[in-house]
């Protein structure tokens, strides 16, 4: 009998064939609306596979009901949406997708500290909103990047190719990571730091480390504190890594400069939100790895990584 997989978003028709080429498929039909928590509790019950998106918390409770489950495949690199140790009890496989997107993921991250750091969009809506009435010497200035010192948190894939552009820019480069990457650090030319002191030389920091219960709330109204009052925070990792109450309070009394984040403790973030009534903080919706070519290589990959799984083979990339 051909596996069952449950799909949590419409894919693109490509991958779509080759799943369906060996399994029996069910699957979410919508593309901008999230699989509601009940159907997933009742496609779950029957599936052999799953595939999902990061917007799928796949919790201990939902992993109860999979009697016959044998693979999560997460279309994500990050994979804090899963119960690890819950999938790892029942012998369940997890599978991410590392790797195709570190590129795509590290241009969004430069991409967002210059338009955090040039003011990018609240230029653009001054313009548009009719505030544009003259070119005068100090108008819309922002902090310089050429030159300047980048603390980066998390030393992994998309760390190390941030660190590559900011070369580029004659960036001074300091890192900090749970392990020192020696030869990450002969190869950039980049310097390894405690996080407190990296938060104080810095004048871009930039995260990049996984969520885990380790670096929950990492950055709070202390490390906010030792920062310089330049300071540029930019945040494509995850919302949970940065207290937003904390970095709320410290962009609104000016202790630290902008921000640009990619991402929110909840998402999509509320449009009430505090951080969204201030200038100074760059948003947009978690579109790190947003190429075309990226997302159609991530789904490649997921939808390989699950077929691997359910024919007993060992996928490109596992978790558990
Ligand atoms: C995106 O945030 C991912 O983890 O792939």
């Amino acid at each position: 009998m051909r596996p069952r997989v449950y799909i949590t978003r419409r894919l693109p028709d490509a991958v779509l064939s080759s799943i369906e080429a060996e399994c029996e498929i069910r699957m979410w039909n919508e593309s901008d609306i999230p699989v509601p928590r009940e159907v997933l509790e009742k496609e779950i019950v029957n599936a052999d596979g799953l595939f999902c998106l990061l917007t799928e918390s796949i919790d201990r409770a939902l992993l109860e009901k999979a009697e016959k489950l044998k693979v999560v495949s997460n279309m994500a690199v990050g994979y804090n949406n899963i119960d690890i140790e819950a999938a790892k009890e029942k012998g369940i496989t997890v599978t991410n997708t590392p790797g195709v997107l570190t590129e795509t993921t590290a241009d969004l991250t430069f991409a967002l500290m210059m338009a955090a750091a040039r003011r990018i969009v609240e230029s653009s809506d001054y313009l548009r909103n009719g505030k544009w009435q003259t070119w005068s010497p100090m108008q819309l200035t922002g902090q310089d990047i050429y030159g300047a010192t980048l603390g980066i948190i998390g030393m992994g894939r998309i760390g190390a190719s941030l660190a590559k552009r900011a070369k580029g820019f004659d960036m001074k480069i300091l890192y900090h990571n749970r392990s020192r990457k020696e030869t990450i650090e002969q190869e950039l030319d980049i310097r390894f730091e405690e996080l407190d002191s990296l938060l104080e030389k810095s004048d871009f920091i930039c995260i990049l480390t996984p969520y885990t219960p380790e670096t929950k709330n990492l950055i709070g109204e202390r490390e906010l504190s030792l920062m310089k009052k330049t300071a540029v925070l930019i945040n494509t990792a995850r919302g949970g890594i940065v207290n937003e109450h904390d970095l709320y309070h410290a962009l609104k009394e000016g202790e630290i400069w902008s921000a640009g984040l990619d991402v929110f403790e909840e998402e999509p973030v509320a449009l009430d939100h505090p951080l969204l009534t201030l200038p100074n903080v760059t948003a947009i919706p978690h579109i790190g790895s947003a190429s075309i070519q990226t997302r159609t290589r991530m789904a490649e990959l997921a939808a390989e990584n699950l077929l691997l799984a359910l024919k007993q083979r060992t996928p490109k990339h596992v978790v558990v």
